[in-house]
């Protein structure tokens, strides 16, 4: 596989559809192709399954949502994804298996392991080359929620004390594999964090 896999990982409102622009931009300017996807929701399948996972009006049980993420996951991966870094593409994505590592284990409480190893078994161990954490306080990320005035979904209506798990998993990740993780300061102007994305991709591409 030729391709360059990148994901933009962080809570809600940290700018990551934006930074994903940006870096489009620059692989484009590169002469390579580029493909924009994210989870839930990459695939036609997806969106379907999207809908039910983020705007179901009954309660979803942790592991059921759990499982909606993988299965989301498995049919994006073998569908999309994996096609496309096989022909050398870059993949651009929004969210990927730490998503759920973060959300799913520390947010709702399973076990994260367990979590990791549903999405493990759902992509057949496919990780991304770099994945990009956008690290903001939850708290400034909901008055940048609040301020777009776009309707919450069902995980952005959750407590502070939810995103707050979900931020501290996601360092945590990032401590423990260095390599892929790169962390950024989400207050940061957004050429500034676009060029540190891109000093760190630049070299591995
Ligand atoms: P996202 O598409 O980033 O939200 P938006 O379109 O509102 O910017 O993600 C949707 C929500 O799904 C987000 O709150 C995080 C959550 N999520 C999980 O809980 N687990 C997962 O595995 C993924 C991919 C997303």
């Amino acid at each position: 596989m030729n391709g360059l896999f990148i994901t933009l990982e962080g809570g809600d409102g940290t700018g990551k559809s934006t930074q994903a622009s940006l870096l489009g931009e620059w692989f484009t300017a590169q002469g390579r192709e580029v493909v924009f996807t994210r989870e839930p929701g990459g695939t036609d399948l997806g969106l379907e399954l999207r809908e039910i996972v983020l705007h179901s009006r009954g309660h979803i049980a942790p592991r059921s949502e759990a499982l909606l993420y993988a299965a989301d996951r498995a049919h994006h991966v073998a569908t999309l994804v994996r096609p496309a870094l096989e022909r050398g593409a870059v993949v651009i994505q929004d969210r990927y298996i730490d998503s759920s590592v973060a959300y799913q284990g520390a947010g709702r409480v399973l076990d994260p392991e367990e979590v990791r190893h549903v999405s493990e078994w759902a992509t057949e161990g496919l990780y991304p080359h770099i994945t990009v954490l956008l690290d903001l306080d939850p708290a400034v990320g909901r008055e940048r929620l609040e301020s777009d005035n776009k309707p919450f979904d069902r995980l952005e209506t959750e407590a502070l004390d939810f995103h707050t798990r979900v931020r501290e998993a996601y360092l945590a990740m990032a401590d423990a594999e260095p390599t892929r993780f790169i962390v950024i300061d989400a207050t940061l102007p957004r050429e500034e964090i676009r060029d540190r994305i891109v000093d760190r991709v630049g070299s591995q591409s």
